[in-house]
């Protein structure tokens, strides 16, 4: 068997001089395509060539961009390959300024229908996004048609690992109709002014982990859309953001249900938001069930534990019909540090569809305003609580049980 690989491998290697081979795999540099560091001259074509020949090649291979800086256009990378194949970037990769050199609604750099593919490399993906997050983005349609740094469309048993996506122009990284496809190590940056730069948008994909991840960026951390199954964030590190969302959910027909969400061992920092379920009043149908989130430190955080099902940004919606997104199932555990606004447990539900089966339990939030301390605040929804220290204040805390919410958001030091 290996006999044989290293036969075509050799074979391979003669037919194509810009091929190397290191470690088993064959690798194709793109720099021995005609690919120039020089930082001006698009690479595109190298690098539909040397993917093209990787793509091809019936054993594994390595598509590497090498240290140096390189300007490249708009791209779709697309398999299926023969066999499992390596993107490795080393270098740092430019996108163009003007937005005018790309087509509306699609990605800066597009992997698509690859199998068994891992990119990795410390390299850094840089949309140079500086110049659109002014007031024109403001207008949504407009940041909506903005490239998204990295789209990964139908991408199955595949690891994106060490690379760094820097000042996106609107999303940072998107999923669609992915399955087993972890993102591990993967450090994403852009400024808490950058608009619509949401760190990971995961929609309609199954059994997506992110793990070790660091995401600063101006939107949600992580954002998770409808048709998401099985989703695992574990030890990332979010801020500045707007935190990590399910959602939102319910604007457009016939989305698909959310389920199995874990968010575990993260922290957020300075973030507009901790952990949250957004949906939209007036919504079509949908559900969202099995959302667990665990072991969470909150620094200064807004609304660090949010499900809000009135979420009604730029007043695009008719707030007087309740949301139809059913949501149950969830959890919120050991959940600490500091909140930076008074609420810091904010449960909406909607009166349509009260929330069904939310549990808290170790909830320990600290705010430090002269309001007064941290508070909790409920709509359509009779949350469990788990393990929560009873004090000795538990009787009079019952007779308040239906104005405000039982939820003990305790003040003693972590
Ligand atoms: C998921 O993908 C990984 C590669 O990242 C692979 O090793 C593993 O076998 C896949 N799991 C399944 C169930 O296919
Ligand atoms: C994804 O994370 C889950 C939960 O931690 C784990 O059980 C699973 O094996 C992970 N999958 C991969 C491909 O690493
Ligand atoms: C997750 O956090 C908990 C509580 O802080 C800690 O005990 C545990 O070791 C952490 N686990 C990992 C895998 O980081
Ligand atoms: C709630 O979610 C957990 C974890 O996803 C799952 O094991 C459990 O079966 C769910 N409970 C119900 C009542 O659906």
């Amino acid at each position: 068997m290996g006999l044989k690989l290293n036969i075509a491998a050799t074979s391979l290697l003669l037919l194509l001089a810009s091929a190397a081979e290191v470690s088993g795999d064959i690798i194709f540099d793109v720099t021995k395509y005609g690919a120039r560091t020089d930082g001006n001259s698009d690479i595109s074509q190298a690098l539909l060539k040397a993917w093209g020949d990787a793509c091809s090649s019936p054993v594994a291979s390595t598509v590497m961009i090498p240290d140096g800086t390189y300007a490249l256009g708009q791209i779709i990378i697309a398999g299926p390959c023969k066999a499992p194949i390596n993107f490795v970037v080393q270098g740092t990769v430019m996108a163009p300024v003007d937005t005018s050199r790309f087509r509306a609604e699609a990605g800066w750099i597009t992997f698509q229908q690859i199998d068994q593919f891992t990119l990795s490399g410390d390299g850094v993906f840089d949309g140079q996004g500086k110049t659109v997050w002014g007031t024109k983005c403001l207008s949504s349609s407009y940041c909506n048609q903005l490239p998204i740094n990295l789209r990964f469309n139908f991408i199955t048993n595949s690891m994106v690992k060490d690379i760094t996506s820097r000042d996106s122009k609107q999303f940072h990284i998107n999923l669609l109709g992915c399955k087993n496809l972890t993102f591990y190590n993967v450090v994403i940056s852009a400024p808490q002014e950058s608009l619509n730069t949401d760190g990971i948008h995961i929609g309609r994909s199954s059994g997506i982990n992110i793990t070790d991840s660091t995401i600063e960026t101006g939107d949600d951390c992580v954002s998770i859309g409808d048709g998401s199954e099985q989703i695992n964030i574990q030890r990332v590190t979010c801020g500045p953001g707007h935190g990590i969302s399910v959602g939102s959910l319910g604007k457009y027909p016939n989305e698909e249900p959310v389920v199995g969400i874990s968010v575990k061992n993260c922290t957020l920092t300075n973030t507009q938001n901790g952990v949250r379920v957004k949906t939209w009043p007036a919504s079509h149908q949908g559900t969202a069930s099995e959302m667990h989130f665990e072991d969470i430190v909150m620094n200064n955080v807004g609304n660090p534990i949010i499900i809000d099902q009135e979420y009604c940004p730029h007043n695009q919606c008719n707030l007087k019909s309740p949301s139809r997104i059913k949501i149950s199932n969830v959890s919120f555990r050991n959940i600490r540090g500091t909140t930076s606004t008074q609420v810091a447990v904010k449960l909406i539900c909607s009166q349509g569809e009260p929330c069904q089966d939310v549990e808290l339990g170790d909830i320990n939030l600290e705010y430090n305003g002269n309001e007064g301390p941290a508070m909790s605040q409920c709509k359509n929804i009779k949350p469990n609580l788990l393990g929560v220290k009873k004090k000795k204040k538990k009787k009079k805390k019952k007779k308040k049980k239906k104005k405000i919410c039982l939820i003990q958001i305790n003040q003693n030091k972590i």
